[in-house]
């Protein structure tokens, strides 16, 4: 990190990592956003956030997380105040401001970077940063709560319900009788707030079913139970903006696996992404209208990409989940769909960070007190 800032350039404060199992998936995004912001006009400020969740800055912080070679590296903070603005670290004990920041870029996914809690402390400090606020990005991770949310607004999703662990605990046959109460096999078991198909199981039998909501409530207090759909074909679009959002074209993924699992969507490298997905125009059209009416449901900011179940037989359409932070590397779904759509990589990152500046003005503007008689 250098001294010098022209004060001309936007100095940005792009954070990843984080204590999530998509931290490593966070490097990968942070090196292709960082790789992007065009330095005529950005002062990159990189921030690590460890597994432990220690915020971390130095020379090739980026580097260094990815070899998990943390010594050297200085502990930095921001203050959850307004009027304590900038960057600092920790420095014999004391606290020691390194940086001014124009905007924070969490290019962090899952758990404490897209949920909703990062986002309260930037609330906190009011300070401008890209993607969701503490709603959108809290609606976007609960997997249940979203549904409802859908289901408030006529968004067709897959009929669901929601377990606690301490029912499955306390009474595991009465949990199985509910959750087979939603039709035949095969039925999804997943944790509420995960994702990249973490603790998600496909459930073929009882056997499998008690298996999955075992394994979905070591990772959740709340766990979800799902139809599966049939021959599910997954169909995936990009939405970017703040009140006036737009949908890019349509893409396919082509799990390697019997469902999109984790290794399916990281380790195997030969899951396929069609674009545009080849599927009809109406259809393409209606899942481009529902993901911007979701999107504008959860109130979500800056970019979410909406994923989607088409059925194969009756060709009815479920939105299954939108994700506000999603996988950002060049290769990555959400970039390649506006690439497709006629948005680089670079002009989308210049575009995040105006919404992300856009978003501040406007709460700025919003009055916090109300004094009677002013
Ligand atoms: N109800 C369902 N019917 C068919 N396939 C499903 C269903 N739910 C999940 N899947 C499969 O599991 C994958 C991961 O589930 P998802 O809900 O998207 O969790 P995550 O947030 O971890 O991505 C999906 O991409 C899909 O392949
Ligand atoms: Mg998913």
């Amino acid at each position: 990190m250098t001294g010098e800032s022209s004060s001309s350039r936007l100095r940005v404060a792009v954070l990843f990592g984080g204590r999530s199992g998509e931290h490593e998936i966070s490097l990968l995004s942070a090196r292709s956003v960082m790789a992007a912001l065009d330095p005529a006009k950005y002062e990159i400020l990189p921030v690590g956030i460890t597994h432990q969740g220690d915020w971390v800055v130095g020379e090739n912080v980026l580097d260094a997380l990815e070899q998990n070679r943390l010594e050297g590296l200085e502990p930095a903070f921001i203050f959850p105040e307004p009027n304590r603005p900038g960057l600092y670290v920790l420095r014999d004990g004391q606290a020691v401001k390194i940086a001014d920041v124009d905007m924070y870029f969490p290019v962090l996914h899952g758990t404490f970077g897209e949920d909703g809690t990062i986002q309260g402390l930037f609330e906190l400090a009011d300070v401008a940063y890209v993607g969701a606020g503490v709603l959108g990005s809290s609606l976007g991770m609960d997997k249940g709560v979203f549904k409802d949310v859908m289901r408030a607004n006529d968004i067709p999703v897959v009929d669901w319900i929601i377990l606690r662990r301490s029912e499955i605990e306390k009474d595991l046959p009465a949990a199985v009788q509910r959750a087979e109460a939603l039709g035949p096999y095969p039925l999804f078991t997943k944790p509420a707030n995960l994702g990249s198909s973490v603790g998600v199981t496909k459930c073929k039998s009882r056997a499998d079913l008690i298996e999955g909501l075992k394994q979905a409530a070591a990772f959740d207090r709340r766990i979800l139970v799902e139809r599966g759909v049939e021959g599910a074909r997954e169909i995936e679009v990009s939405v970017l903006g703040n009140d006036d959002p737009i949908a890019s074209v349509c893409g396919e993924i082509l799990p390697s696996r019997e469902f999109y699992s984790y290794e399916a969507k990281y380790l195997d490298g030969t899951s396929g992404l069609i674009i545009p997905a080849e599927i009809p125009l109406e259809t393409a059209e209606r899942i481009r209208e529902l993901a911007v009416r979701a999107y504008k449901a959860i109130d979500c900011a800056g970019m979410a990409r909406a994923d989607f179940f088409l059925e194969r037989n009756t060709g009815q359409v479920f939105l299954n989940e939108l994700n506000t932070i999603p996988g950002f590397t060049r290769i990555s779904m959400y970039p390649k769909l506006w690439n497709a759509s006629g948005i680089l990589y670079p002009e989308l990152v210049d575009r995040l960070i105006q919404l992300a500046l856009e978003r501040k003005a406007e709460r700025d503007v919003t009055v916090r007190e109300y004094r009677r008689g002013e």
